[in-house]
């Protein structure tokens, strides 16, 4: 196959990347995300703060366009993210209590309710664990509501829209052996025994120096498999681009048969969250295909 995304769907499996509303009039980029990528997230647009600016009134503009521009171009969407610690508008950022948990839940409602039935599956909570070696959840406003925050989000995500994965997504629960991850996983194991609702685990996949691609990736996530969950790698870039950790990722994908697909954050190094420096992505800063491009088609 040519292209990422048809090389993905010979096994039935999408490739994906991240779309930011300000670079759609960029005819180099559009042009090398409308060929090769067939799942597309909102870098931002999505997000809490650009959907609710002010508290009740929302604001669909940037996530339109984005959802208007992937349909039109024949792609599905990821829906990225509902209940999270960052990118809070400054209301909620203020916000404690049974008033913020009642936020959160009309947050929810109102977002799915609105791209209800378009949504392949939501990041309904995003980054809810701490990092280094307790295994617990990270402190916030909303973990501060009561340790149940996050079944609640799943629960009324699965109410709003039932046609939607639900997905918790989180960065450094790739490391089979680190705390982060496991606990991660007690928290599925725990919510698949009790019956909340929860389709999928996003392995967000930032790879640099500090938390590096471990060849137990793999055993990552074949354990969330396990569990009866899809596994979807949502935010993959690995700084200095190296084609062969490229290649590995998509190995361990393609050896799990509910890894359901790949996104890369960006779509050339100059798109990068982490700055062009970082030589992260699959395209470089003028568009050409990269060596990592190369090992990623040859492995899907
Ligand atoms: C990043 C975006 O790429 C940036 O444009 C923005 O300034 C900050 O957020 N984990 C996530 C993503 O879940 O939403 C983040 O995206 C990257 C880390």
């Amino acid at each position: 196959e040519s292209t990422l995304g048809a090389a993905a769907a010979q096994t039935g499996r999408y490739f994906g990347t991240a779309i930011a509303q300000g670079k759609l009039g960029d005819g180099q980029y559009t042009s090398i995300a409308s060929r090769e990528f067939d799942m597309i997230t909102a870098e931002n647009e999505m997000k809490i703060d650009a959907t609710e600016p002010n508290q009740g009134q929302f604001n669909f503009s940037g996530g339109d366009r984005i959802y208007n521009w992937a349909v039109q171009n024949g792609k599905r969407v990821r829906g990225h993210t509902l209940a999270w610690h960052n990118q809070q508008p400054n209301w909620m950022r203020s916000m404690e209590g049974g008033s913020l948990r009642q936020a959160m839940i009309n947050h929810i409602n109102g977002v799915m309710n609105h791209y209800r039935g378009k949504i392949y599956a939501w990041d309904v909570v995003n980054e809810a664990f701490a990092d280094g070696n307790s295994g617990g959840r990270r402190d916030s406003n909303l973990q501060r509501t009561g340790n149940d925050w996050i079944e609640v989000a799943f629960r009324t995500a699965r109410a709003a829209d039932p046609s939607a994965k639900l997905c918790y997504n989180d960065y450094n629960i790739d490391n089979w052996n680190w705390a982060k991850t496991q606990g991660v996983y007690n928290m599925v194991r725990d919510f698949k025994a009790r019956g909340v609702p929860i389709d999928c685990v996003g392995l967000q996949s930032h790879f640099n120096s500090n938390s590096p691609y471990n060849s137990n990736y793999r055993t990552t996530i074949s354990s969330f498999a396990a569990l009866g969950v899809d596994v979807q790698i949502t935010e993959l870039d690995i700084q200095g681009g190296s084609a062969t950790t490229y290649a590995n990722v998509v190995n361990d994908c393609l050896a799990v048969s509910r890894c359901t697909g790949i996104t890369v954050w960006g779509v050339r190094d100059t798109d990068s969250w982490l700055g062009s420096g970082a030589q992260a992505l699959l395209f470089d800063g003028n568009g050409n295909k990269k060596a990592a491009y190369t090992a990623v088609l040859n492995a899907l």
